[in-house]
């Protein structure tokens, strides 16, 4: 069979909830507007911009934690507002899902910082929200900071904190996809049947890091489980990455490199 089909490029903005993601300092520019994230109307008129443009999707990073290294303080982070102030990127997703039909948004979620129940509640929530728009970056942390906000002396180790993603994931899997039937739901008002009690099932999971016996609070979304992006970059994060991610960031400045990752 001869191949046709032309490639296709998925276009995704990158942003960040918070005045400067990486391109620190571009808050002084005078056209800038980038001190109005804590607005609604700042994103929801992003989120239409791109999506006029034909973008696919925005994609918004987050950490849990400060930038408190350099200079042994956060003085300089304070000044610039390099990702401090910075908030929730989750709590945008409505309002943006709202005023497009066809944007997608990848939301960064610390899972470290997380309890899996509740994450993969809120995210299955989002799910049926945006109509399956949506899109979970996994990432593991690398901030002492944030250890000490949340009451702990510091990172775990790196391959340990992979260990307990792994964990998290499959948790969540069951959640996402092991709970609920695809008809489950009913909506049967003339025989007062909303749900199926026959199509929902207990979960049960006695594990290292977590353990979980019940069912899952939310039927099942668009996608059940988000699309899920990963940047892991070592050996241990490659391999979680390319167990789980459907969109997997890498970087190099040649093609070939980029062929060596991507093999
Ligand atoms: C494009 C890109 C985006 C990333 N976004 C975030 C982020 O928003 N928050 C975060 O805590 N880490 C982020 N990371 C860091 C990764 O989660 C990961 O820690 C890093 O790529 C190193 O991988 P490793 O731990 O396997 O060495 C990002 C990495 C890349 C390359």
């Amino acid at each position: 069979m001869t191949q046709t089909t032309a490639k296709k490029i998925l276009l995704n903005a990158f942003d960040m909830n918070c005045v400067g993601h990486i391109n620190h300092g571009l808050w002084t520019h005078p056209r800038d507007q980038s001190h109005r994230f804590n607005e609604l109307n700042y994103w929801t008129e992003l989120a239409q911009t791109l999506e006029q443009g034909l973008f696919d999707g925005l994609f918004l990073a987050d950490i849990t934690g400060v930038y408190d290294v350099y200079q042994n303080g956060i003085e300089l982070t304070l000044k610039e507002s390099i990702q401090l102030p910075s908030h929730d990127p989750s709590t945008l997703i409505s309002a943006m899902a709202l005023v497009t039909q066809n944007l997608s948004f990848g939301v960064t979620v610390n899972l470290s910082y997380e309890q899996p129940y509740q994450f993969a509640r809120r995210f299955a929530s989002l799910d049926h929200l945006t109509q399956g728009r949506l899109g979970w970056n996994i990432v593991t942390g690398y901030l002492d900071s944030a250890e000490r906000l949340i009451g702990q002396k510091g990172l775990k180790d790196h391959d340990a904190r992979y260990d307990q993603a792994e964990e998290f994931l499959q948790l969540c899997y069951q959640y996402w996809e092991g709970s609920w039937e695809n008809d489950a739901l009913k909506k049967d008002k003339q025989q007062r049947v909303f749900t199926d009690p026959n199509k929902v099932h207990l979960i049960n999971h006695q594990g290292q890091y977590y353990q979980s016996q019940g069912v899952f609070q939310v039927a099942p979304s668009v996608q059940r489980t988000p699309t899920l992006f990963q940047a892991g970059a070592s050996p241990k994060g490659l391999q979680f990455a390319t167990r789980h991610a459907e969109c997997i960031f890498i970087g190099g400045d040649q093609p070939e490199k980029i062929r060596q990752q991507v093999n």
